[in-house]
């Protein structure tokens, strides 16, 4: 059966995309058949398999696929035999698109699951597929959250990337109940670490939180990784074979957590009871305008109403 990862966080440069070209790298060498879906308008994990400048790409991406609902005269094949959807900056354009594709050619279902339809035609095909997410909560991200049964966060262990993890649970949550009740929110790897930051307070407040959640594999900032981003992935040389096995030891956690029927539904719960919190902090603020109270009072109805639910999960 294929599996189907994305890799996300709305916060940028913390290695998602590094991290998906690498761990399908590493899957196509152990002879598995590996589909990369790149959903990012910068194209990063198209340019890092393929060695291709962005623009070259152009008419012939993801987007394309979709409009065609047929992904199959997209894919590239790389020089290891990885296969790539790709994009380019025009990939930028897929919210509004998928809108148009839904009221004006009267495209039946719901505009979030046409990624999904689209890879269904060629699912079979493949042992993995990988999907590179944008640092924000688009209907790019969403599509591919819709998509896939698996999701694995990229954290790397700042202040910013830390605080956008309660609002992506919060996203996963909308996904689930919405779109894709199946999606398992599979783990989150700490990366682009520093040898002396791992005492970090983050880290540490990140292990408090989501402790179950976190890999034990913690990938460290190395040269010849982003080297690769020039060079193309390779294992040729031992410096660089050394430099991937940070990755090999998470992927061997990934497969096993998915193997284990692994999942902690709890956190969504726990991420709307924050949110929830902060909520009921703004109401009880005196001088809050009646517009703004009106607003939060609503919010706090809609929360109350998802915490039920997620409630139920648990
Ligand atoms: N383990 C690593 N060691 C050294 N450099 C790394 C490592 N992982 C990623 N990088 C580098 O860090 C930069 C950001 O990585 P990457 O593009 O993977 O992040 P991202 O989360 O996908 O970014 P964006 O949010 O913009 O899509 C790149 O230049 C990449 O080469
Ligand atoms: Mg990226």
């Amino acid at each position: 059966m294929t599996i189907t990862l994305s890799f996300m966080l709305q916060k940028g440069g913390v290695g998602k995309t590094t991290t998906t070209g690498i761990l399908a790298y590493l899957l196509n060498r152990r002879g598995k058949n590996v589909l990369v879906v790149d959903m990012d308008s910068q194209g990063n994990v198209s340019t890092l398999l393929l060695q291709r400048s962005v623009y070259t790409f152009s008419n012939e991406t993801i987007l394309e696929a979709v409009e065609d609902q047929n992904p199959r005269p997209y894919i590239v094949v790389n020089s290891d035999g990885i296969h790539v959807l790709p994009a380019d900056d025009l990939l930028a354009i897929y919210g509004r698109r998928i809108y148009e594709l839904q009221r004006e050619e009267n495209r039946p279902g719901v505009p979030l699951l046409y990624l999904k339809q689209t890879l269904d035609v060629v699912r079979d095909e493949y042992d993995y597929i990988l999907i590179d997410c944008p640092p924000s909560l688009n209907e790019q991200t969403l599509s591919a959250l819709a998509a896939s049964d698996h999701v694995i966060t990229v954290l790397q262990a700042e202040v910013y990337a830390y605080q956008a993890l309660t609002r992506f649970f919060e996203t996963l949550f909308y996904v689930k109940k919405n779109v894709n009740p199946a999606l398992v929110m599979t783990g989150i790897a700490v990366g682009l670490t520093d040898r002396y930051t791992l005492q970090d307070s983050i880290l540490e407040e990140c292990l408090e939180a989501y402790g179950s959640l976190v890999f034990d594999t913690v990938l460290r900032r190395l040269a010849r990784i982003s080297e690769f981003a020039t060079l193309g992935i390779t294992d040729s040389r031992k410096d660089q074979k050394a430099a991937l096995t940070q990755y090999e030891n998470l992927l061997y956690e990934i497969l096993e957590r998915i193997e284990s029927n692994f999942r902690d539904d709890s956190i969504y719960l726990r991420a709307l009871e924050n949110r929830l919190y902060y909520i009921e902090e703004k109401l009880l603020q005196e001088d809050l305008p009646e517009v703004k109270r009106a607003r939060f009072e609503s919010l706090r109805e809609e929360t109350i109403q998802y915490i039920n639910v997620a409630k139920e999960w648990v």
